[in-house]
């Protein structure tokens, strides 16, 4: 009986380690409690009603030990409108873009739950669904956010959640770094030789930036560094570039917001986990905050 009750306490601790072990710091449920708000950063889609399925990124992060905003997060997630009013008995479809029909998404779309929540509760993954409205524009858009919708969101993959350590001995990156997402999620997105993706620049050491960009790659302008046969054949270019949160380097930039990558930009990216590189356009900039608590614009 003891020694059961002590192979449950060693599997409690490995499973409570094993939750905790992804990430440097702690993170007990119920904490960093507070407003947290998401950019919405929409997949392709062919429906333009319904749930919509996208990219949220955390709006807006912040460095600080003490801060309940210390994690940039990128999670893939589904939208879901809920009806607003006595008089609405259906849900009204989110107006907001729908790519590729609405080839840019030009403005910023957020969702804030207006109430507090726990951060580590998402993180830990026994919090996958918070209600909230949605705006056209934030707080930190030129014009004052507008409510457009109320709606469900639904966490369905953490696809990059990172602990800022606000520490000054954090060395910065010495060339440019973003981390992209795909905007076609769907099967047949695989074999598509014209991409669209979101890049998220990856946010490391203070005092940094929160920049969201909309590029394409014609994925036939790749090409690999070394000579790796077996990595530079187009479907594996494609399965590299199409695999989420997955590291960009720009190495003739250093990694300052002067430098970060605007329209009508074509630059070359190199993905840091192996030899492929391809020229980056760049559509459009969605979102750009200067760090290290992010609330001023670049
Ligand atoms: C939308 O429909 C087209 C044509 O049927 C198809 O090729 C494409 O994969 C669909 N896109 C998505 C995101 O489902
Ligand atoms: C979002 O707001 C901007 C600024 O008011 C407006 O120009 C734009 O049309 C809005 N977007 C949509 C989809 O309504
Ligand atoms: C933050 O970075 C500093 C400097 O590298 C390191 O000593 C410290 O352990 C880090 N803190 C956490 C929580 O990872």
């Amino acid at each position: 009986m003891i020694l059961q009750n002590i192979f449950v306490l060693v599997i409690i601790a490995i499973s409570t380690l094993r939750a905790d072990a992804q990430y440097p710091v702690p993170i007990p449920p119920g904490g960093r409690m507070a407003v947290h708000g998401w950019l919405i950063l929409p997949w392709n889609t062919n429906a333009t009603e319904g749930p919509i399925q996208a990219w949220f990124s955390h709006h807006v992060p912040e460095f600080g030990a003490d801060s309940p905003h210390n994690f940039q997060i990128v999670l893939n997630g589904l939208l879901t409108p809920l009806s607003c009013f006595n008089t609405e008995p259906i849900a009204q479809p989110i107006p907001m873009p729908y790519p590729p029909r609405d080839p840019l998404i030009q403005y910023e779309y957020t969702i804030t739950p207006p109430p507090e929540f726990s951060l580590n509760d998402l993180l830990l993954q026994t919090l996958t669904e918070l209600k909230g409205s949605i705006y056209n524009g934030s707080f930190d858009t030129p014009y004052e956010r507008i409510p457009i919708a109320l709606g469900t969101l639904t966490v369905r993959e953490l696809t990059t959640a990172v602990y800022l350590n606000e520490s000054t001995s954090v060395p910065s990156y010495p060339d440019l770094r973003y981390l992209s997402y795909p905007r076609d999620m769907s099967s047949s997105g695989d074999t598509k030789p014209f991409q669209h993706m979101y890049f998220a620049h990856e946010i490391h050491s203070v005092p940094d930036f929160d920049h969201i960009i909309h590029v394409s790659i014609d994925t036939t302008q790749c090409h690999c560094e070394k000579s790796s046969p077996l990595l530079c054949n187009s479907k594996k270019i494609l399965q590299q570039i199409r695999t989420p949160g997955v590291e960009w380097s720009f190495p003739t930039l250093t990694n300052d917001f002067q430098n970060r990558l605007l329209p009508p930009t074509v630059i070359k990216g190199r993905i840091t986990s192996g030899p492929v590189l391809c020229p980056i356009t760049v559509l459009e900039s969605i979102h750009c905050m200067i760090g290290p608590d992010f609330n001023h614009k670049c």
